[in-house]
């Protein structure tokens, strides 16, 4: 039998992460943020000094990363060649970059099999843009969460005072406008909902209230 996927797609700041992570801890199912893959596979490159505009060397980058997602009873923490990354590949820097980097295909094309080795019994959900349209495109239940660009930059500033990182909100709103509009532009893959995805709008919901619509919809589909 196939192993099941949970997609849950969506613009940054509308709960996906942390939605996605809670989703796969009630049903015990592993956990994909491709989002992290394309921030690692930018900060590599600013590591090695490799140019943002060289699709070659970033897809062979790509390709040969040495990552280590470690599990959450580890801390979650993710390793950049035995380095301790989590908080690095976090900033807004490295997001602008990421999505910089996520709109070049061979990228893309070099990120696409590593994705798709998440998906192992009993289940996984996998959190980003494309997972729904592109990797997982036979996934049983696909959502696409959204909520206001106001709405979101609230929520990043949130998740980054937590982390001790110093922000505006409205640098941030205008960062978060920016990078929508280069992910629901990009030719290869672009931020939108899958034809059989159900849309949810999350913007005045609590992130229980998401967790249990989805998992509602996961029993409803099972
Ligand atoms: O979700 P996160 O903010 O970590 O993603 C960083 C960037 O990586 C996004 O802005 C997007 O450009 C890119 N990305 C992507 N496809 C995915 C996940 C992320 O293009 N599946």
């Amino acid at each position: 039998a196939t192993v099941p996927v949970l997609t849950v797609d969506g613009p940054g700041g509308a709960g996906k992460g942390t939605v996605s992570r809670l989703v796969a801890a009630r049903l015990g199912w592993h956990l994909l943020d491709s989002g992290a893959l394309y921030r690692l596979t930018a900060l590599a490159a600013q590591r090695r000094g490799v140019s943002l505009d060289d699709e070659t060397a970033l897809a062979e980058l790509a390709a040969d990363l040495d990552v280590v997602f470690l599990a959450e009873e580890e801390g979650a923490r993710v390793l950049l060649d035995g380095d301790d990354v989590s908080r690095a590949i976090r900033t807004e820097q490295v997001g602008d970059a990421a999505s910089r980097v996520a709109s070049l295909p061979a990228v893309r094309q070099a990120l696409l099999q590593r994705q798709r080795d998440f998906r192992q019994a009993p289940g996984l959900v996998a959190d980003g843009r494309d997972m729904g349209t592109v990797v997982f495109e036979d996934a049983p239940l696909k959502v696409f969460l959204t909520a206001s660009a106001s709405e979101r930059a609230r929520r990043r500033h949130l998740q980054l005072q937590e982390a001790g990182v110093d922000a505006s909100l409205s640098s941030l709103l205008k960062e978060i406008q920016a990078r929508d509009a280069r992910d629901m532009q990009r030719s290869v893959a672009p931020l939108v909902p899958a034809d059989d995805a159900l849309e949810l709008d999350t913007t005045s919901l609590s992130i229980p209230e998401v967790v249990d619509r989805l998992t509602e919809w996961l029993a409803q589909r099972g």
